[in-house]
């Protein structure tokens, strides 16, 4: 090992841990390699739904219409970004997508090693460990069934979760396509399609995005926890060019505040990985809420005098 701490073979040093609370789950399993460039163990407490982005320091998420792969470009391909990507998704059962997501990243297939090839072996070992499949399931959440044709992801075990309108179209331009069975509202319910994964067995679930699901799965209480990668760049906005930030297409603050508490800091030169819980219940007031709260509703922000 050098001074720095990276050995040969590896193209990143460990990611420094700087604060991580006390008490946070950690699979036995994790190989060395993997644990010694995390800067520690992972793991976690299932059923867990876990949502991981990387934003701007100006909190840019996506870039807006015309610029695909957005994360990588935030990240500038960050290896050490990559790597964390990667051993979420060797954590995860299935991950979950929205269709703007899929639509925006062609040629992508949301697995472990195709994110981070030169840890490809400890990563397939990790499933391999924890009783995953060899590669997690995408679940591409869709309301129009509007799916790009021959993209690689919807390949192989891919399933689908989507409205009356979406399945029609989904049956006509991808006939063989896994569909899970829809409900006649113009919106998948989402606390629903979380139950119908948990009776798959799919208890660790990853989100990665983009930033309508976050919002939508937010909006329901169903969001667990976030990674969140600040990458330390600048994007910008342009007036009415919209570049949302983690959420999109809901707005708290400041009515309601999320009480998100921090679970982990780790840094690689510039870059700072988050790791936090979200203590929420669905937001109050919304149409989507649907279910009564398991949890208890986000905080009402007191008015300032
Ligand atoms: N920086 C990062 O870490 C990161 C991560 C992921 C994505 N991104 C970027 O984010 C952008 C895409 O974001 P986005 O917010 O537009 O896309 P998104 O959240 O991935 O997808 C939105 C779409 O998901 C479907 N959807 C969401 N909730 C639904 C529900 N409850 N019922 C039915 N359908 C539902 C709808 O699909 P239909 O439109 O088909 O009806 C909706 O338009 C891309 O530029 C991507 O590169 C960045």
């Amino acid at each position: 090992m050098t001074a720095a701490g990276s050995t040969a073979g590896d193209p990143i040093t460990p990611l420094e841990r700087c604060f991580e609370v006390e008490g946070l789950p950690q699979y036995a399993e994790v190989p060395s390699r993997l644990r010694r460039l995390y800067g520690g163990g992972i793991g976690f407490r299932p059923p867990v739904l876990v949502g991981n982005a990387v934003a701007s320091v100006d909190g840019v998420v996506a870039l807006g219409p015309g610029h695909p792969s957005a994360g990588s470009i935030i990240s500038g391909h960050a290896q050490a970004d990559r790597f964390v990507m990667g051993l979420l998704r060797a954590c995860a059962d299935a991950i979950l997508i929205g269709a703007g997501t899929l639509r925006e990243t062609p040629g992508h297939r949301w697995t472990a090693e195709q994110v981070c090839p030169w840890a490809a072996p400890e990563l397939a070992a990790l499933r391999r460990a924890l009783g995953r499949s060899p590669r997690p399931p995408l679940v591409v959440v869709t309301r129009s069934g509007s799916l790009p044709g021959g993209h690689p992801a919807l390949d192989g075990d891919a399933v689908v979760a989507t409205t009356r309108a979406g399945r029609a179209r989904l049956r006509a331009e991808h006939p063989r396509l896994s569909v899970l069975p829809t409900a006649p509202a113009d919106h998948v319910d989402l606390p629903r399609l979380m139950g119908r994964l948990k009776a798959r067995g799919w208890t660790t679930v990853l989100c990665e995005g983009g930033p309508i699901l976050i919002g939508e799965l937010v909006r329901a209480g169903l969001l667990d926890e976030l990674f969140l990668t600040v990458a330390p760049t600048l994007a910008g906005r342009r007036p009415g060019r919209p570049r949302p930030g983690v959420i999109d297409g809901l707005e708290l603050l400041p009515r309601h505040r999320a009480a998100l508490a921090l679970l982990g800091v780790r840094r690689h030169g510039s870059l700072i990985f988050l790791r936090y819980s979200i203590g929420s219940g669905p937001v109050a007031g919304s149409p989507r809420a649907g279910r009564p709260p398991t949890r208890p509703p986000l905080a009402r922000t007191p008015p300032t005098t």
